[in-house]
């Protein structure tokens, strides 16, 4: 790397960090189990977000061993609102993992924490550097952000072969003493400072070693493609009532979107022609004698996933005189759905009963 600031970078960002640096929870600590937690948590989602779920969390599962064998719907309850749930199983079978086969040790090189489910190139490094004070890169979008103007890199980001060179760049420049301060140095930075639209460079305690300052156009890095445009579902969504007042709900399927999630009955509303009618779809899948009558439309919203939208539609039915119970479907008082798990679009569904 030709890059002539190299020390004079990594000094100047760790000590930044000891000064400025954001009180957060996960920052009163060395377990590497509670830094796991929260690495996990901080994918894809905001810090503001992220510390009440991470203290609840902790407090209900404060080990490894209380979140390894802990039941999934409770675990998902923990969860709800967070997205990306499969986070939530992943970091459990890799937390049962590490009780089984490590002794409830939390590995210490990349080699063993990288097997570990969910554990990938960037949380194993952010777990060993924090918690274990390894001299390991830790490259997410932020830290590539960041990079990409400091070292003045034009390569395209949204190419998953990109990171290897950030890779290799962290692990040149990582204060070999401090790379936890390191690495969490330019997370701060890409938080606060370094950021994707108007960058604050005058606030930045590394502006005198940034190529991209030096050439006058920071906010034009990094190189990011765009990615293809998101698909959208429309689904109707039912709220089946029945004459107790308890409402249908379903599990979804244990793999894939949302897994094992609670949900109202929702039928896609296909292009097969335009005679699709979700009313007699619900009525053939579901055994549940309807009432004939499809009421009123109650809510129209978008859900936007990360890479899909739901544009949703909700309808009251009733149902008559029924009331299944099997293990995938069935009907609930709201205080018995109060403890289901249920995605955030759901959830919203929800909200119009209360
Ligand atoms: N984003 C991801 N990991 C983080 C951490 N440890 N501190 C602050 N923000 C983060």
């Amino acid at each position: 790397m030709k890059y002539p600031y190299k020390n004079e970078f990594s000094i100047n960002l760790v000590e930044w960090y000891h000064n400025e640096k954001r009180d957060l929870p996960w920052r009163r600590t060395n377990d590497p189990y509670k830094i796991w937690v929260s690495e996990v948590m901080l994918q894809q989602t905001r810090v503001d977000t992220v510390i009440p779920y991470y203290n609840r969390f902790l407090e209900k599962y404060p080990t490894l061993q209380s979140l390894a064998y802990a039941p999934q719907e409770e675990l998902l309850k923990m969860w709800e609102g967070l997205g990306y749930y499969s986070r939530a199983r992943n970091l459990q079978s890799g937390v049962r993992e590490v009780v089984e086969k490590y002794n409830a040790q939390v590995p210490t090189n990349r080699h063993d924490i990288s097997k570990l489910k969910g554990v990938g190139p960037y949380t194993a490094g952010a777990i060993l550097s924090i918690a274990f004070n390894k001299p390991e890169h830790a490259v997410d979008g932020n830290v590539m952000r960041v990079l990409s103007r400091v070292l003045h890199i034009k390569e395209d980001i949204a190419l998953s072969k990109t990171k290897k060179i950030f890779e290799e760049a962290v692990t040149e420049l990582i204060d070999q003493n401090d790379p936890g301060a390191f690495n969490q140095g330019l997370m701060d930075l890409g938080a606060q400072i370094c950021t994707p639209t108007s960058p604050k460079c005058l606030l930045c305690p590394v502006r005198e070693y940034c190529i991209a300052f030096e050439e006058g156009h920071p906010e034009e890095l990094p190189i990011k493609s765009k990615k293809t445009k998101s698909k959208t579902i429309q689904y109707d969504v039912f709220i089946v009532k029945n004459y107790e007042g308890k409402y249908l709900l379903e599990k979804r399927p244990d793999e894939g979107l949302l897994a094992s999630m609670w949900q109202f009955p929702m039928i896609e509303k296909t292009t097969k022609g335009p005679s699709c009618n979700t009313f007699e779809v619900l009525k053939t899948n579901y055994e549940v004698p309807f009432k004939d009558d499809i009421g009123e439309q109650l809510l129209k919203f978008k859900h936007i996933f990360s890479h899909l939208t739901w544009e949703m539609e909700c309808y009251l039915v009733e149902a008559d005189q029924v009331d299944i119970q099997k293990e995938n479907i069935g009907f609930f008082t709201l205080e018995e759905i109060a403890r289901l798990p249920m995605s955030v679009p759901m959830q919203k569904v929800l909200n119009i009963l209360k």
